[in-house]
This record gives structure tokens, sequence and C-alpha cells, in this order.
């Protein structure tokens, strides 16, 4: 299977923040883009040029938004991706309140910016208050959309407290893993460049993070699922990013972890000194 995957080295660092439904207005949220990017990152990734191909930094932002802060972000010389933090997977139609992939897509399209997009998140699968939970399957026909529309999907995978505690973890990464990626091609896989976040449910916004040690061998695990499914090569050249009350403090020493590859923050990533701070974090480990 691998042999027909162009040999090109794509594990990069993928840093992103999730802003999930945040900050309030669009003056905030353009207020605190321009500041990550002028006031932290700019200066911090002075020589970024020579980096760009191995480090990722963006933000999930909320849809309304996104228009608007695509303008913002192109004053970052290419070093501001922005992606969607969800979509359905029908092109258009009857279906209120909910964005497409084209539309996405339409957005999105300033250059050095993929049509990233967001699949599986927690609060989407298990999130009590948001009414309709996603399973595997409706994952699934998101993550295809996403192939089919070219868009660059980050599929968010993750276990609950019960679960782990239970010993389930790595059967449930394998289930929502295998079932969420259920008819997707190799060439699909890692021509759009897929990310896997793993997520530990119970880590998310609660101040817990996973030991490094524990993120890791999950992480090994995530790994060890793509090298059956898609080999070797695959396994070893696809981002796998850690999230979970990732701060500056812990950041260092996750993504200095062998199998972290990156990170996906939530609450750290409303601040622009913190969200700065793990980018700072991640670059002695790019070179
Ligand atoms: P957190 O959120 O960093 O606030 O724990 C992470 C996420 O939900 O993606």
């Amino acid at each position: 299977m691998t042999e027909r995957v162009a040999q090109v080295p794509q594990r990069t660092y993928e840093i992103w923040g999730n802003w999930k439904m945040n900050p309030r207005t669009i003056d905030e949220a353009e207020t605190l883009l321009f500041d990550m990017i002028h006031e932290h990152l700019k200066p911090l990734l002075a020589d970024f040029t020579s980096m760009r191909r191995y480090i990722g930094i963006g933000i999930f932002a909320p849809d309304l938004f996104m228009s608007s802060l695509g303008t913002t972000a192109q004053t970052a010389d290419g070093l501001m991706k922005l992606g969607a933090q969800n979509m359905y997977f029908e092109p258009e139609g009857a279906f209120t309140g909910e964005s497409s992939a084209p539309m996405i897509r339409s957005i999105l399209t300033y250059a050095d910016n993929d049509p990233n997009v967001l699949i599986g998140h927690s609060e989407r699968r298990h999130g009590s208050i948001l009414g309709v939970l996603e399973t595997d399957e409706i994952i699934n026909e998101k993550m295809k959309a996403a192939y089919n529309h070219a868009m660059r999907p980050f599929l968010a995978v993750g276990e609950t407290l019960s679960e782990r505690e239970e010993g389930l973890t790595e059967d449930i990464l394998e289930e929502q893993i295998i079932r969420g990626l259920k008819d997707v091609t190799v060439d699909e896989f890692f021509g759009a460049r897929t990310v896997i976040a793993y997520e530990p449910v119970w880590a998310i916004g609660t101040g817990k993070t996973a030991t490094p040690e524990m993120a890791n061998e999950a992480h090994a695990h995530v790994r060890g699922i793509l090298r059956e499914k898609y080999g070797d090569y695959v396994a070893e050249q696809t981002s796998i990013q850690y999230g979970g009350s990732m701060k500056p403090g812990n950041a260092a020493e996750l993504l200095a972890q062998e199998h972290i590859d990156g990170g996906l923050i939530g609450g750290a990533s409303l601040d622009a000194a913190s969200f700065a701070g793990i980018v700072a974090a991640a670059l002695p480990l790019v070179r």
C-alpha cells in the first residue's frame, strides 16, 4: 500500500489553537489574532522562512469570524493558518445552522492556508449540551467529505475518564481511528496531510494533563494503528498532536516526547502570550 504514496516527509510540528465559542465579539477576535501575530509570533519566528517546512501554526476559529480573521492572518506572511472547528458532510442543502466543506473552502482561500478542518472534537462526540452526539459513523462521513473537497482534516480522538479507568484507552483509540477512517485510502489520508489529535477527554479544560509518558504511550499506540492500516512510512510521517490543558509550563516536556508532534490548545490559545509560549517551547525541537 505504501509504495503508492509519494515519499515526501511531512511529520511537522503542528501547534494549533482551538478557540471553541470564543471570544465574544469580532473585535476581540481580531485583536487577539493581531496580537498573536505581531506582538508575539513574528518576533519569535524571525527566521521562520527556514523553518516553515517543519512547523504549522494555526487557529481553529469560529466560522462567523473566519472571513474577517483571514484578512488579519494574511498579515502574518504565511505563519498563521486558520481552520474550521467542524463541518457538515453534505455540500449544501436544508441543514439549518451547519457549514459545509465548499463554504469553508471558499473562505479559507488566502495563500499559505490549507482548508483545514477539525473533525470529531470530544465536545461534539460527547458534549451533552450540544444535543446531537457525533458518532464514529458521522465523523467518518465528515472525513470523507473533507477528502472529497480537498480539505486537510485533523481527526480528534480520545478516551473518557471512565474508559481510561476501565483500561479501555487503547481499544477506544483503535475504534475511533478505524471507524473514523473507514474506506479512507492511503492516498486520501496521506495526500491530505491528515493530522490525528489525541485528546484524553478527562484532560480537556480540566487543568489535568496526561503525564508526558502517558501521552506518549497513547500516541505510540495511535501510530501503531496507522502503521497497521497505512504502513510504516505513513505512520512515521503523520503528525499526532496532543490536546488537553497544554500550557507554556508543560508544553516543552510533552512536545519532547518521541511520538508527540504538536498541540491542540484550547484555554491557553485565548491568551496571545500563552499561545506564543507554547510555540516557543516547540521551536528548539523543530530543527
Ligand atoms: P484545553 O482544550 O487546552 O482547554 O484543555 C483542548 C481542546 O479541547 O482542544
